[in-house]
């Protein structure tokens, strides 16, 4: 049996795509004691990739030049000699870019499929949708009835965290690329206002236009001009959840922001995270998630890339806004 695999081969300084990578093949490692090999399925691709990979700072260690792209992802337990993993098991873990990776058992989660299918354990049960929960909850100290703005809403983060501030009664406003995008967004979702930022002259009119009594959570997936204008319409006592800056990706010179004098006078709170700052908490996360999902009130539209192959060109989709919904890459 032979493991496919998309090695790093360059660098990127702006956005990466297919000429940083090239494909490989090996045969699979036999699995020493505690490890398991598994065929993929999905491959999660990850606006973060870009600083694991890029020559700039990144918070976790960057990827090594010649080795598999890094990914969490998907798959079927195919051998095993690891406790608790039995060949057939649906598990998640460190997969990389690769179809028979050998992976570590103690790194490795097996997934309740009485929970939900492989395809929710991808996306409304899956990272992107965790981001979202702490996000808007912790973070943003969501409290029903407020109204919530949402940028890079089609996407995978995005998506999730509007449908979490709809069901907590709030009224939601997303932002984001095209018409196809707003009226899923509308249409399906059923937000109460959306912006096509792509088709707006004046961003922060538009905002204005549609929470004409301000914004009391704006969820920050994109950074830049977008943030700035969201920093005008916001409301007393305001929360900014500073999710990601895809916006500044590639960028050669970063987006000054201007509006912060708003933050002192209305006492905003603008406040990072990183999802994995709340791994204690995921199960309490997916036990919430899980119910809305029985109940039909979430939904997660996957974006599937078929074939390994294609995953630098997936990469690159989603600085382009190539994606709707969360990305992943289907192996196999
Ligand atoms: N803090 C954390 O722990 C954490 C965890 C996961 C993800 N994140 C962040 O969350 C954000 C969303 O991640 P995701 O995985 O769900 O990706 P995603 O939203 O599914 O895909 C990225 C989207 O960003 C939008 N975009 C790209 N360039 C843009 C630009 N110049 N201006 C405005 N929008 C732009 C595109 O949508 P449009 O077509 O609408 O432009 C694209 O589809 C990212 O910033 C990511 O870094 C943070």
């Amino acid at each position: 049996m032979n493991n496919h695999r998309i090695l790093l081969t360059e660098r990127p300084t702006g956005i990466p795509g297919p000429e940083h990578f090239q494909a490989d093949v090996e045969p699979v490692r036999p699995p020493g004691s505690g490890e398991i090999v598994v065929a993929t399925r999905y491959i999660s691709i990850d606006p973060a990739m870009r600083s694991w990979i890029g020559v700039g700072p990144s918070y976790v260690r960057q990827v090594e030049i010649g080795q598999p792209m890094r990914a969490g992802g998907i798959g079927q337990v195919v051998e095993s000699r690891a406790a608790g993993f039995a060949v057939g098991d649906w598990v998640q873990g460190r997969t990389g870019w690769q179809s028979h990776p050998t992976l570590r058992g103690d790194q490795t989660q097996n997934l309740d499929l009485s929970v939900g299918t492989i395809e929710d354990w991808a996306g409304p049960l899956g990272t992107s949708a965790l981001t979202a929960y702490f996000g808007l909850r912790d973070v943003g100290a969501l409290r029903p009835g407020e109204t919530v703005l949402v940028s890079g809403a089609a996407g995978g983060v995005g998506q999730i965290a509007c449908q979490i501030a709809l069901i907590e009664a709030c009224r939601v406003i997303g932002i984001a690329g095209g018409a196809d995008k707003c009226a899923y967004l509308r249409d399906r979702l059923k937000l109460d206002a959306v912006i096509d930022y792509k088709a707006e002259p004046d961003i922060a009119a538009a905002m204005r236009r549609a929470c004409p009594e301000g914004v009391d959570v704006y969820f920050d997936n994109v950074g830049g001009e977008i943030l700035d204008a969201a920093l005008t319409a916001l409301r007393m006592g305001a929360r900014v959840v500073s999710c990601g800056r895809i916006s500044q990706a590639g960028a050669t010179e970063q987006y000054g922001v201007k509006n912060l004098g708003a933050l002192g006078g209305k006492r905003v709170r603008m406040q990072g995270f990183l999802v994995f700052d709340y791994h204690d908490r995921y199960a309490e996360a997916r036990a919430w998630l899980t119910h809305h999902l029985r109940a039909g009130r979430l939904r997660q539209k996957l974006h599937v890339v078929e074939g390994l192959d294609r995953a630098p060109e997936a990469l690159a989709m989603l600085f382009s806004g190539g994606n709707t919904g969360k990305l992943v890459v289907g192996v196999g």
